[in-house]
């Protein structure tokens, strides 16, 4: 009895700590101070900040499922990234036919889920270099986005974790890069051959491969060991570190899933503080008024989408699917900027994780190890361990037209190693024996495409043209890449390891071949930016002005990966979160809640 009563005190007293999660928006019936569009990467870290302050309330509407639904293993196995590509947690778009690429559409993964894409990314955590930042700072206008000033941001953001098998890890990374944040990252736990090879590369070639002791440190250039987003044998999303652990612990902020949101709604001209929402084309429609502000989170491909259906873009544009033009802002879906990747392969004296791969029972045994104890393979990042990030010479005729790198610490391309044969799409695998990849990456691509609606419904999916090597300078770094990779396994430290390139590596030698070898099997690394993209509030181009406001609109914001102005010269999203994190406090800052 005393204790049944205990018990049920208890658990209201957990009902009433916590927030609601709704999954139908009949549901919502509270009014909001805030909505937030998006529960994804940049989503979930706003409203958890912004709920630290019990006097506001906060809604958070979702289009995907919840990260911990029956397909969370997906989610949270360190082994199973990747995986969740093609399933209920992906948007499951494609590009239009790509003019660079062979006319290829490629397909377009997008986390439908809260945590959004960080949910089902490679995990790979690598905050880029401080020109980076640096360039946000000079792009805005705002030095409040320089890596100096963002450093608070990113130790709020982020801690560095040891692996589960506490490897030694000393001289590995820099532990005073890091921070104390609820993102959880660390080093990958296990290591092969190959990659003490690359370290050795280093220690033969410093001038021309410099060893980087913490890539995340602002020093962007170099090689050295990967970070990921792992900690504690399990993945980190933005909804399991921020999302969640505000829904069990505090009553002001709620979660709406399997809801999109189809329209922003003004209340007044131009304040755009409303939402309509609905499960489906022709399910019932909701309105919902945020008291104070409406935060876009819906990432590169929702944020220009969702705005476009709101009539916020080019206007001439929107009258062709019939929407009238509220704010003329024709930058809206522009400037969309996309990362190629491509592989080489080759065979290799010595273990990699080819055999683990081409055995099922490995697997899964992995796998049951990993639901037994959280130990094994399948506790940390598959693939990569070691990771490079190169610039051109500064005499190459590709930079003749400019430097489209952030500055001078900023890489044009990146060399990644796995530790298997890693096919490109379309490309056959051979059977048997040992093998590494080199996966390259224009990291300072110039091509820019655009994302446009085909449709005023809200459930039609957009045309996304990422305009994949559309220029000169993006297949040229590529080409320097591919050579940069074949030569840095030419060095003296691969001797005896290396046996042989896969026929396909082995059949590049002049720039020719190597064109069409890119043409033929690059694919998208999925790192969509730039499709409302920041700008000086004097400036007649952009989408967002340097406190992320929507230039000619009130009440509007927009946090996610489409307000940078380039593609990133690390992995998008650490600076997602860092970005996400200041512009909480820019949001705590205008309504006096700091
Ligand atoms: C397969 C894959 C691998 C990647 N690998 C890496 C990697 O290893 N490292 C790295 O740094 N980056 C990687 N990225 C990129 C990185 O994950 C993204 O850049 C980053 O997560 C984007 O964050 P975001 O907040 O802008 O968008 P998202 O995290 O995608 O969040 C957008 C959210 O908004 C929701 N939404 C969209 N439209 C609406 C609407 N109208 N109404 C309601 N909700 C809506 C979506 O469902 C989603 O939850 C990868 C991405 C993918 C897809
Ligand atoms: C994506 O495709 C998978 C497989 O067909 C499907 O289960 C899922 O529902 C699709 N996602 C969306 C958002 O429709
Ligand atoms: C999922 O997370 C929410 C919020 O933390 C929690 O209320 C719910 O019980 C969880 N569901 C499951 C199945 O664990
Ligand atoms: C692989 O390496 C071993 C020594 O480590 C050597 O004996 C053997 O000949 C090598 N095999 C090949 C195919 O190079
Ligand atoms: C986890 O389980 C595996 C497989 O049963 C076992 O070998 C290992 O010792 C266990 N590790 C720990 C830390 O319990």
């Amino acid at each position: 009895m005393a204790l049944g009563f205990l018990l049920a005190v208890l658990s209201l007293a957990h009902l009433s700590l916590g927030g609601t999660i709704f999954t139908d928006p009949a549901q919502v019936t509270k009014n909001y101070d805030f909505i937030v569009v998006g529960g994804g990467t940049a989503g979930s870290v706003v409203a958890t900040r912004l709920s630290e302050n019990p006097s506001v309330s906060i809604l958070v509407i979702e289009a995907g499922v919840a990260d911990n639904g029956t397909d969370s293993d997906i989610i949270y196995t360190p082994l199973l990234a990747g995986t969740g590509i093609g399933t209920i947690l992906d948007w499951n778009y494609t590009t239009t036919p790509q003019s660079g690429l062979n006319g290829r559409a490629l397909g377009y993964p997008r986390g439908f889920v809260a945590g959004g894409s960080s949910c089902i990314n490679s995990m790979i955590y690598s905050r880029g270099p401080s020109d980076e930042y640096n360039r946000l700072a000079t792009v805005s206008g705002d030095f409040g986005w320089s890596w100096l000033s963002l450093l608070p941001y990113i130790f709020k953001n982020e801690k560095h974790t040891p692996p589960w098998n506490h490897r030694s890890n000393l001289g590995e990374y820099n532990p005073l890069a890091h921070g104390y944040g609820p993102l959880l990252t660390g080093l990958t736990p296990t290591v092969y051959e190959h990659d003490r090879l690359v370290i050795q590369t280093t220690v033969d070639h410093p001038l021309q491969y410099p060893f980087n002791l913490d890539l995340n440190s602002g020093n962007g250039l170099g090689f050295g060991w990967l970070q990921t987003s792992v900690g504690h044998s399990v993945r980190s999303t933005s909804a399991s570190t921020y999302l969640r652990p505000a829904l069990d612990s505090r009553g002001n902020i709620d979660l709406l899933l399997h809801s999109q949101v189809i329209k922003l709604v003004a209340t007044a001209p131009n304040t755009f503080n409303a939402v309509q929402v609905a499960q489906n084309a022709a399910a019932t429609n909701y309105q919902f008024t945020a008291s104070k502000e409406v935060i876009v989170s819906a990432g590169a491909v929702g944020t220009p989408q969702l705005l476009m259906l709101s009539g916020i873009g080019p206007a001439q544009q929107l009258a062709n699917v019939g929407i009238a033009s509220a704010i003329d802002l024709p930058d809206v879906g522009n400037n969309l900027q996309d990362q190629m990747i491509l592989t080489l392969q080759w065979e290799v004296n010595g273990t990699t994780m080819s055999s683990f791969y081409d055995d099922p029972a490995a697997y899964n045994a992995a796998l049951a190890q990993y639901a037994l104890n959280k130990t094994g393979i399948a506790a940390g990042n598959p693939v990569v361990n070691t990771i490079g990030f190169m610039r051109l010479p500064s005499n190459s005729p590709l930079l003749d037209g400019g430097d489209p790198a952030a500055g001078p610490n900023a890489a044009h391309y990146q060399l990644a190693f796995l530790g298997t044969f890693y096919p490109n799409e379309g490309q056959s695998s051979p059977t048997g024996g040992n093998w590494m990849s080199i996966a390259i990456v224009v990291q300072s691509p110039t091509s820019r495409g655009s994302i446009s609606l085909t449709s005023s419904n809200a459930f039609v999916h957009p045309s996304i043209n990422p305009a994949f090597f559309t220029t000169a300078f993006d297949i040229g770094t590529a080409i320097q890449a591919v050579k940069t990779a074949k030569a840095f396994v030419a060095t003296s430290a691969w001797n005896d390891f290396i046996i042989a390139p896969f026929a396909d590596t082995a059949a590049l030698t002049t720039d020719a071949e190597i064109e069409a070898y890119i043409r033929t099997y690059s694919t998208t690394l999925k790192h969509p930016t730039s499709t409302a993209k920041i700008s000086k509030s004097s400036d007649q181009g952009g989408v967002v002005d340097q406190h992320l406001l929507v230039k000619g609109a009130s009440k509007l914001r927009i946090v996610d990966a489409s307000i940078l102005p380039s593609s990133v010269a690390g992995y998008p999203q650490a600076e997602v979160y860092i970005i996400a994190e200041r512009a909480a406090d820019l949001i705590k800052a205008t309504w006096g809640l700091l």
